[in-house]
């Protein structure tokens, strides 16, 4: 068993990251410290459900408590208004009260959608994430930002509300489709670069083989999760040290944007990194090599192999501009070493332009 306590500077909020192969089993026993009542609500989409919705709720029945599941349909579009209004009836109609806990069992989606729910739910209720994908394990399910989507873009919506627990089973893993894989490495990755050269290392040894050596895979989701926690622990309401988490998302956000949502978030931010170090190496001196092996480890990985034909002038006008300036500043998170990011305010665009240029020569 692998555990993080997380203390939130300030106030009297602490909660544990616990992460164990087979967790999902024991949950009853992972809860118990909670106090909750018998009667909790599991939120999950449907394909969770169909594959551990049995399991899960069994091993809680097994445990003393009596779970109900509702389920929403896979997919970002259950992250809607419409969505958390219908679940906030259901949770009425089955009887939740003030004390109910609400688990989210699932990735992202679910853990946004849940997560809201249960902030806002008769003005706020427990909430523990179990999250299946490996984004949720290691990003997601994290720092207690919940959202639904608008018409008008994504996560428009939402509120922070911190779970009172995270349970991480990696064996949830091994139904995940590859593509999955790929948005969850692609933060794990993230993570190494801005905080962790030895984890880079690790992962560089351990290469594809990474989902078939669990010892190894949990070790480093736990490693990844540890360092979102602390990184928004310390800052829970993004200033300027939780930036650092956006490393390779500044134009990551912007390549989705352009490519109208069809490159996968993994991939879009595989892409955005390989740009960061590549900036990093002319604004903040991150050495030429370092930038080059960062670039072959993210590709040995599946990512960032070669980016669709996208518009130039869409990608940079979905760049962000500083709000707090007047001028055209784009800022980025770069590289002055591996594990030593930097804010970096006013990045040229004419050497934006010119390095997304090559990114696309590729
Ligand atoms: N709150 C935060 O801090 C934060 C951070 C990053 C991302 N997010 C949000 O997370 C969402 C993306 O999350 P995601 O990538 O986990 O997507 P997701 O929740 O849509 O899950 C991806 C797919 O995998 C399936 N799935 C989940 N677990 C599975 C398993 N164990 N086996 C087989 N299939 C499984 C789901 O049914 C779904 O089809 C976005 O909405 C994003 O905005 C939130």
């Amino acid at each position: 068993l692998r555990d993080i306590l997380l203390t939130l500077p300030g106030r009297k909020h602490r909660y544990r990251i616990i992460l164990e192969p087979g967790l999902r089993r024991r949950l009853a026993e992972a809860l118990a410290p909670l106090n909750l009542p018998p009667r909790i609500f599991l939120v999950a989409d449907a394909r969770v459900a169909r594959l551990y919705g049995q399991e899960v709720t069994g091993a809680l029945s097994a445990g003393g408590y009596r779970p109900e599941m509702l389920t929403v349909p896979p997919g970002e579009r259950s992250k809607s208004w419409g969505m958390l209004k219908r679940l906030a009836q259901r949770l009425l109609a089955l009887g939740a009260d003030r004390a109910c806990g609400v688990l989210a069992l699932g990735g992202g989606v679910v853990g946004d959608l849940a997560g809201f729910l249960a902030s806002i739910y008769l003005r706020g209720v427990p909430f523990v994430q179990i999250p299946t994908t490996l984004l949720a394990m290691v990003d997601a399910s994290i720092g207690g930002k919940t959202a639904v989507n608008l018409p008008q873009g994504k996560n428009l919506l939402g509120t922070f509300h911190q779970p009172r627990l995270v349970a991480i089973d990696p064996e949830f893993l091994d139904t995940l489709p590859r593509r999955e894989r790929l948005n969850g490495l692609a933060e794990i990755l993230k993570a190494g670069f801005i905080r962790d050269p030895d984890l880079l290392t690790r992962l560089a040894a351990l290469h594809t083989r990474l989902f078939q050596d669990p010892e190894s895979l949990a070790d480093i989701i736990f490693r990844a999760a540890e360092i979102k926690a602390r990184v928004v622990a310390a800052d829970e309401k993004e200033a300027d040290l939780r930036r650092i988490l956006n490393f390779g998302h500044t134009l990551g956000h912007a390549l989705e944007q352009a490519s109208g949502f069809s490159l996968p978030h993994g991939q879009a931010v595989a892409f955005g990194m390989i740009f960061a170090l590549d900036l990093s190496v002319r604004l903040t001196g991150l050495p030429p090599d370092t930038a080059r092996s960062g670039h072959q480890l993210i590709r040995n990985f599946g990512l960032a192999q070669t980016l669709p034909a996208l518009d130039h002038d869409a990608i940079l006008a979905a760049l962000p501009q500083d709000k707090k300036r007047q001028d055209q500043d784009l800022v980025f998170v770069l590289l002055k070493d591996l594990g030593q990011p930097v804010i970096y305010r006013g990045a040229p665009l004419p050497l934006i332009a010119k390095l997304l240029g090559k990114m696309q020569e590729l």
